[in-house]
């Protein structure tokens, strides 16, 4: 039996299923201590009260002969895609069809996924701290990496370097791990790259919601020439609530041609083989998300994400600390005290202040000295991790 190698090259845990552990044994050997979950993007903000309504009417329908739903559409049904593609037309002035988006369940997924329709010789730009399935999922089949530097030389955002040959880019605005944002002129020049030299970007946009300036974009294809050169992945995990839901979707351009085929065709074709789609129940809910009354509640869940992370930078400035992100997404970015690896901190924060982060190293060599903070756990948690991280931080600047 000849097994994949390449499984071999991983890290023996992933990297969140690590922090879950130790915070895990620490937990058991300090039963009494409180800890504050400021790592994983996991939501803490209840499914809004249309969305529930929703399910509980779709849950009935299941029970009736002349409402049951069994399989449905692969690539999901006509009424969600119809209510995504409104979305893209009315929020981002992006002009799409039904049949360019896919439902998924997730994003997760689909980042991964998305491999099987390309060769897999092919060498893939990513930056270096990166959400760690990009990079694991491309070890998984072989490919060749590059890894981009995401520095504070360079402001976190890694601009294409003119003489590298790659053929996919994965591309991730607003940023996970760091928090910050592209611009639509940086990323029109990621689009220019990629179409001079014949690459995909594959654009995951799951914290698009998150941006608060106009300016800024939220979907690739706002950019001339990205229908030509990207795939877009979204997800509602992070928008909606919908973590443990499961819903996402991706948005493949009938206009991407590589070498002549269609991606689109390609990509539907891979999921009409691979995958049954996502349930009735949940895609009823994702259209809920989409209905006036469900868009209405949702952005009241993304303000109240927005106010922990405007409490946790604004504890930072007041220390005059060092960190990016947290404005136009739910990460802050922080440097890490003089002379701290990235897991010394965060041993250093649960033993001493009960707060779990996720080391920036688990994101790639270049997230080395930082820890990223998350603004999705409930203000009253945020608040008191904000007094605790004061306090911490404050104790290192006086031992200086
Ligand atoms: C994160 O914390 O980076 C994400 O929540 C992980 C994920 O979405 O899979």
């Amino acid at each position: 039996m000849k097994i994949n190698r390449n499984y071999l090259r991983l890290p023996d845990n992933y990297l969140f299923s690590t922090i879950a552990a130790k915070t895990r044994a620490y937990q058991a050997a300090h039963p009494q201590q409180a800890l504050i979950k400021l790592s994983i993007g996991d939501v803490s903000r209840p499914l809004p009260v249309p969305v529930v309504k929703t399910l509980q009417d779709a849950s009935a329908e299941m029970g009736q002969r002349a409402t049951f739903q069994g399989y449905g559409p692969e690539t999901g049904y006509p009424w969600l895609k119809a209510a995504i593609r409104d979305y893209y037309q009315t929020t981002k002035g992006v002009t799409l069809t039904p049949d360019e988006i896919i439902i998924s369940d997730g994003a997760k997924s689909d980042v991964a996924n998305l491999l099987d329709i390309f060769d897999p010789h092919c060498t893939v730009a990513m930056t270096d701290p990166v959400y760690p399935v990009y990079w694991e999922s491309n070890v998984m089949v072989g490919h060749k990496i590059k890894l981009l530097p995401a520095t504070a030389k360079n402001g976190f955002l890694p601009m294409p370097n003119r003489h590298a040959r790659v053929d996919l880019i994965y591309l991730c605005n607003p940023a996970n791990p760091t928090g910050v944002c592209y611009t639509r002129e940086q990323l029109k020049q990621w689009v220019d790259f990629a179409l001079k030299h014949h690459a995909v970007i594959l654009y995951d946009a799951a914290y698009e919601a998150f941006v608060r300036d106009p300016q800024l974009p939220t979907s690739i294809y706002q950019i001339a020439g990205a229908k030509q050169c990207a795939i877009e992945i979204c997800s509602l995990s992070k928008t909606a609530g919908f973590t443990g839901l499961r819903c996402g979707y991706t948005v493949v351009p009938t206009a991407l041609i590589a070498r002549g085929v269609s991606l689109n065709r390609l990509w539907q074709r891979r999921q009409t083989a691979k995958f049954n789609g996502v349930s009735y129940l949940v895609q009823r809910a994702a259209a809920a998300v989409f209905s006036p009354t469900g868009w209405t509640a949702i952005q009241r869940n993304l303000r109240y994400y927005q106010r922990n992370t405007t409490l946790i930078t604004q504890t930072l400035d007041s220390l005059n600390w060092s960190y990016v992100g947290g404005v136009h997404s739910p990460y802050v970015w922080v440097r890490c005290p003089k002379g701290q690896t990235a897991w010394q901190f965060f041993d250093y924060l649960l033993s001493h202040a009960g707060i779990i982060c996720t080391p920036g190293v688990g994101f790639g060599k270049a997230g080395e000295h930082y820890v990223r903070l998350t603004g999705f756990n409930t203000y009253a948690q945020t608040r008191r991790a904000c007094q605790l991280l004061n306090k911490v931080l404050t104790q290192f600047k006086q031992n200086i």
